[in-house]
């Protein structure tokens, strides 16, 4: 049972939909009063009345039941004190019943999320840059799947642009194929670079004309771009493997290419377009915003214009309800500019785009994406991780086996934790040291307490859930249920927020309890009974630690 929804329920105010009464329902973090409460404050406007008068009138007017124990009124909060064996027998019966399901739901059926994210740039360094917004898709992808939605995880490959007419120039005066089959993207890479320090005036003009012959389907020069775009893609692939990354569409710029006239038909008839020095823009001065670019002088489209027509796309081939862009914050004006293009153009579903805008990750050192021509790539990172993790194992238990498969479990989920832990819009500063603690607010530290809870279940063998009659649990395991019944509502708050850091501070509060619980309870040599709804919870606190986990994109080893 939802405990919260259960509560909320109860409570009736005049004027105040049941909604709002859901949302102000909250769990103190002093639980002493009671184990949910609701501040009266906000409702003494539209009641007239004190937050101390209504709080003792909706006390009065509730009834206790089997799950709600007790309820009262403390300086204008009204206070829920519940039944807590009833509570930990079906939390407890609730997690074993549906197992990994546990928190999940069917809210989202019949409805499409698409999501954007990663979203990488072809012959371009796949760097810490882009760390975030591969992590963060990843992780809402999961948590919408979670809720039953039907998700289409979207890679928009950056893969348009006269850089790649540099690039096959750059190619045909210094390239050589077998350095490129060799070193991959990263031979492709230089050979950009150098074309950015070197290039004469000849060769910058050489280099539109193979753009233009991309573009025109000219058969070498699309040879040579299809061979970058698969060495790039065969590198980001082995690196979306290790972090468990998937997408359903690698449909990027490129693909909108013959999809844009259309949409600049549209613009033109709905007298969306203005001349402004031989350029084509929507004018959003009204809006406060620069105008949108949608044809440049000389008739080239533009980011904007084919991120348009890909929205187009999206809804017509998705249908979705919502349509969702894991994009840098340094992007905020582009998407509040695209959104008011399509919602002037009298699409309704404008409204169900949404910017996920995150912030930055630098490392500690300072050093950021490209500084100098210095590029972190995302790979080396992780390496970095998973060797320093190795090291820590070896250190803490050296007898422990299949050290390296461990190591890249540990390693990759310190990145991806690192990543999902803070609030997606706050800049990261990457340390590794702080990443790979064992008892920091960290990924390794809730792996640890899952390889914790599952060594006690090893050794307690099988057992028969009990829930002794009468028992009053201690503080400690109870906070531990608690926070497992509190899991669902987690998953949702997420979903809703877009925000996969709710999900990543509650596996380190459920680690934190189950932690404590652990050391101040006697589990496994507790009395007969009591053993076993110990066990039962530490049962429960694994299944629902790993899922939790699990969606944020990081394994558990079952030793560490
Ligand atoms: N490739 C772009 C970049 O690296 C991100 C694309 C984001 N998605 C979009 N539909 N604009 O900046």
């Amino acid at each position: 049972m939802d405990y919260k929804t259960y509560i909320a329920q109860k409570i009736k105010i005049d004027g105040v939909d049941g909604e709002e009464i859901l949302s102000s329902v909250a769990v103190p973090p002093d639980t002493s009063m009671g184990d949910y409460a609701l501040p009266c404050f906000k409702f003494a406007k539209v009641l007239r009345k004190s937050p101390v008068l209504i709080a003792q009138e909706l006390a009065s007017s509730i009834a206790a039941d089997s799950v709600i124990e007790e309820v009262s009124a403390v300086n204008g909060y009204l206070n829920f004190r519940i039944n807590r064996a009833n509570l930990i027998k079906e939390t407890l019966e609730s997690i074993e019943s549906q197992g990994a399901k546990y928190g999940g739901s069917d809210m989202g059926a019949g409805k499409t999320v698409c999501i954007d994210y990663s979203s990488v740039n072809i012959a371009k360094p796949f760097h810490i840059g882009h760390l975030s917004t591969t992590v963060l898709g990843s992780s809402l992808y999961k948590i919408f799947a979670f809720l039953g939605y039907n998700v289409v995880g979207i890679n928009h490959l950056g893969d348009y642009g006269t850089q790649f007419g540099k690039l096959i120039c750059a190619y045909k005066h210094w390239g050589n194929k077998e350095d490129v089959e060799k070193r991959g993207i990263f031979a492709v890479n230089e050979l950009y670079v150098r074309f950015n320090g070197e290039a004469t005036e000849e060769m910058e003009r050489e280099a539109r004309e193979y753009f233009r012959l991309i573009e025109n389907g000219e058969k070498e020069a699309n040879e040579l771009f299809e061979w970058f775009k698969s060495l790039t893609l065969q590198y980001v692939n082995k690196i979306y493997k290790r972090l468990g990354v998937k997408f359903d569409s690698y449909n990027g710029e490129r693909f909108y290419t013959d999809k844009m006239q259309p949409v600049i038909d549209e613009l033109k008839q709905k007298n969306l377009l203005k001349e402004s020095d031989g350029a084509q823009i929507v004018d959003l001065e009204e809006y406060g915003m620069p105008p949108c670019l949608i044809l440049r002088s000389d008739g080239a489209s533009l980011y904007a214009t084919r991120d348009l027509a890909a929205a187009y796309y999206r809804k017509k081939t998705y249908d979705f309800y919502k349509c969702l862009y894991v994009v840098a914050y340094q992007q905020n004006l582009h998407f509040k500019q695209i959104f008011k293009v399509l919602e002037l153009m009298g699409n309704d579903w404008a409204k169900d785009m949404v910017h996920v805008a995150y912030g930055m990750v630098s490392l500690e050192d300072g050093a950021m994406s490209t500084r100098n021509g210095r590029v972190i790539w995302l790979e080396d990172v992780i390496d970095k991780c998973v060797e320093k993790a190795r090291a820590v194992l070896e250190e803490k238990n050296p007898d422990l086996e299949d050290k390296d498969g461990i190591a890249e479990k540990v390693g990759v989920g310190a990145v991806i934790f690192g990543a999902l832990y803070n609030s997606k819009i706050k800049d990261i500063v990457f340390s590794y040291d702080k990443v790979l603690s064992f008892d920091g607010e960290t990924g390794v530290y809730c792996q640890y307490t899952c390889a914790r809870a599952r060594s006690v279940l090893d050794k307690a063998g099988a057992f028969v859930a009990a829930y002794p009659v009468g028992y009053a649990p201690e503080e400690q395991e109870f906070e531990v249920v608690k926070t497992l019944a509190r899991f669902p509502d987690a998953v949702k708050e997420a979903a809703a927020k877009y925000e996969p850091s709710i999900i990543a501070r509650y596996c380190v509060e459920l680690a934190q309890k189950f932690n404590k619980f652990y050391f101040d309870c006697k589990i496994i040599s507790a009395e007969e009974g009591v053993r076993e709804l110990r066990l039962g919870v530490t049962k429960a606190t694994l299944a629902t630690l790993e899922n939790a986990l699990s969606l944020l994109g990081i394994q558990t080893p079952r030793k560490m």
